[in-house]
């Protein structure tokens, strides 16, 4: 994880840099730093805590004069988060300085290596080791920065994204990327680096996105200079036109990212099936998919790689690919699949689902696949991400930079086109009837509308959220569809708001989780319009009979669990198959308000980080 930033140009770096990493911060906030070039020395400030706190100490510490530097927002692998183990990292000179995102899994033995060879270590980093090989290696070999950092990463194992400098040699930064995110902005004779494009959208709309195994050397007055890491062989640069705007990285007058994100879901939905849904016509048109059909409808198997938010999607798509498509699937955790010798043969379509396109399990997992001859689908919202580039083809999911660290429109649009390549499959398999097909395109059409219905039961969900928000423990009960919402729910809770809870198919309460009920544990069952929802009120009176506090997601104009449950949040109808799209709004607000009250960070909650680089 972490945030990488680096400026050199002729405009003031510091401003950048920190405005940066404010933007970055959702990829690991529990320690930042600078250093800036001053016109002859390097100045160096960082700290345990956020940006906000480096700012502050900055403020009183450190002179911001300066055209060229780099900053990093941490997430903690390698030692405690503390000022000495915070990034930017010096070589024992003094001459080069670096950030790093990833993690060196061999640096105990090059650490040993160096100590040996008089090198003096401060900190318990990783990084600190691999800025000292760099030292080592332009001492030793004779050779400039680019050349001497080339040779380093030959002989480390592991990830990174990284940017170094010499104060010797001001007019140049060198960056180096394999598993973590490296995005270089193209200005007029200035350059951005970062972890994605967000620092520097305000500056240029051209962005150079290095790919695995490649290192820039990024010169003022000179065109990048890519190459190979491993054989030095030069890569011709690829300048892309970014399709990010500055009004999408920003709160928009919300107070969260978060909520911002959950309002937006409307129009996310809708930005997901513009131009691929055409319900009047009858046509779902996804352009990763029309080419690959046959591998879908010809599949053995169809297995979905994920972690966290975006597994509990695969597992709403687990049930509507079965029930229309009539294709076997099975739901994996990525880091579960990459290391268990699954059983994969060509007749298998892979579909990878992550919202940054970073996730390093879920990577992993794709070439894993792709090893084993599988056709692998992604299924990201990140453009450009790494996965998006990994797989065979794929969609995007348009819901926009999601900033706030708990996943909330990732999700629903993730659901979206998951749905759409369902019924387009059902389609051409003939495994769907025409009315059943034709309803469920109107419906989807419906969804961004019924969405905002439900977004509009927020103050009622404020009411539940203050009578529940002292409870230590919460049980998301949900069947069918509505199982994985459950987990989501429960998910949603416990990451921001830090109370524990568990998420289970109604039916299995009676199997251990019921022995948790008594009068103070507050359970939320997702009872909505369903082939089960008779069940689902068999499962709220074993509830109530045990005196559990019931509040139920229920369908606008029920009757039935509006009597037995203490506390009801409404959705419209929707048809079972789509209801997750709505039932998961409550749930996404319900714990947002907790949190708010129980005054967590919200968007950026302890421990977390937005992508998991790091297996
Ligand atoms: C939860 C959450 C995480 C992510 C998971 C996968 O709110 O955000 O569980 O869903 O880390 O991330 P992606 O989708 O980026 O692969």
């Amino acid at each position: 994880m972490c945030g990488i930033v680096g400026y050199i140009g002729k405009r003031d770096a510091y401003p950048i840099i920190l405005n940066g990493l404010k933007r970055l911060e959702y990829r690991g906030y529990d320690s930042a730093g600078i250093a800036l070039y001053d016109g002859s020395e390097i100045q160096l400030c960082k700290t345990k805590g956020k940006v906000a706190d480096l700012e502050a100490k900055v403020s009183k510490e450190m002179p911001t004069k300066g055209n060229l530097g780099i900053g990093h927002t941490r997430w903690a692998t390698h030692g405690i988060p503390n000022d000495v183990n915070s990034h930017p990292h010096f070589s024992n000179s003094g001459n080069l300085v670096i950030i790093h995102n990833g993690i060196i899994e061999n640096y105990t033995s090059i650490k040993k290596e160096l100590i040996n060879r008089g090198y003096i270590f401060y900190s318990d980093t990783d990084t600190e080791v691999l800025v000292n090989l760099i030292e080592d290696v332009k001492k030793n070999e004779n050779v400039k920065l680019g050349k001497a950092v080339q040779i380093a990463l030959n002989q480390v194992v592991g990830a990174y994204a990284i940017a170094v400098y010499d104060k010797n040699k001001p007019d140049e930064i060198v960056v180096a990327k394999l598993g973590s995110p490296l995005a270089i902005g193209i200005g007029d004779d200035e350059f951005f680096i970062a972890s994605d494009a967000s620092p520097f959208i305000e500056f240029t709309n051209n962005a150079i996105y290095l790919e695995d195994e490649e290192m820039a050397i990024i010169r003022l007055g000179r065109e990048i200079n890519i190459r190979k890491i491993k054989d030095d062989s030069l890569v011709a640069p690829y300048i892309q036109e970014l399709q990010l705007n500055l009004e999408q990285i920003e709160k928009g007058g919300y107070d969260h990212f978060m909520l911002k994100e959950i309002y937006e879901q409307p129009s996310v939905i809708q930005d997901t099936f513009r131009g691929r849904l055409l319900a009047d016509k009858g046509i779902i048109r996804l352009g990763g998919l029309e080419d690959y059909i046959e591998k879908f409808v010809n599949a053995d198997r169809i297995i979905i790689v994920a972690c966290g938010t975006s597994w509990h999607a695969g597992l709403v798509a687990e049930y509507i690919f079965e029930d229309w498509a009539r294709i076997p699937v099975e739901v994996e955790y990525a880091s579960e699949f990459r290391y268990r010798n699954p059983v994969i043969t060509e007749k298998d379509v892979v579909i990878a689902i992550s919202q940054s396109g970073e996730t390093a399990d879920t990577l992993a997992a794709v070439k894993l696949a792709k090893e084993k001859g599988a056709f692998v689908y992604g299924i990201c919202n990140v453009v450009g991400s790494t996965i998006s580039r990994a797989t065979h083809s794929g969609t995007y999911t348009h819901a926009g930079p999601e900033i706030g660290v708990a996943s909330t429109k990732a999700f629903t649009t993730q659901i979206t086109v998951l749905t759409m390549i369902a019924l387009k499959l059902a389609k051409v398999k003939g495994t769907i009837s025409q009315s059943d097909y034709m309803l469920h395109l109107r419906e989807l059409d419906l969804i961004p509308s019924k969405v905002s219905t439900a977004l509009d039961k927020n103050d009622s969900i404020i009411e539940i959220a203050k009578i529940f928000k002292d409870a230590t423990n919460f049980l998301y009960l949900g069947r069918g569809y509505n199982f994985p919402v459950a987990l989501e729910g429960a998910l949603k809770l416990k990451e921001i708001s830090y109370i524990h809870a568990e998420g289970y198919p109604a039916a299995e309460m009676k199997h251990g989780p019921i022995a948790l009920i008594d009068e103070q544990m507050p359970i939320v069952v997702i009872a909505v319009n369903s082939n089960h929802y008779d069940k689902v009120v068999s499962n709220i009176q074993e509830i109530k009979s045990r005196k559990g506090k019931i509040i139920a997601v229920v369908t606008e104009g029920d009757t039935i669990v509006r009597e037995l449950a203490d506390y009801i949040m409404e959705v419209p109808y929707t048809p079972e198959t789509l209801s997750p799209l709505v039932t998961t709004i409550p749930l996404q607000l319900l714990s947002y308000h907790i949190a708010l009250m129980l005054k967590r960070n919200v968007d950026q909650p302890r421990n977390l980080a937005k992508a998991v680089t790091v297996e």
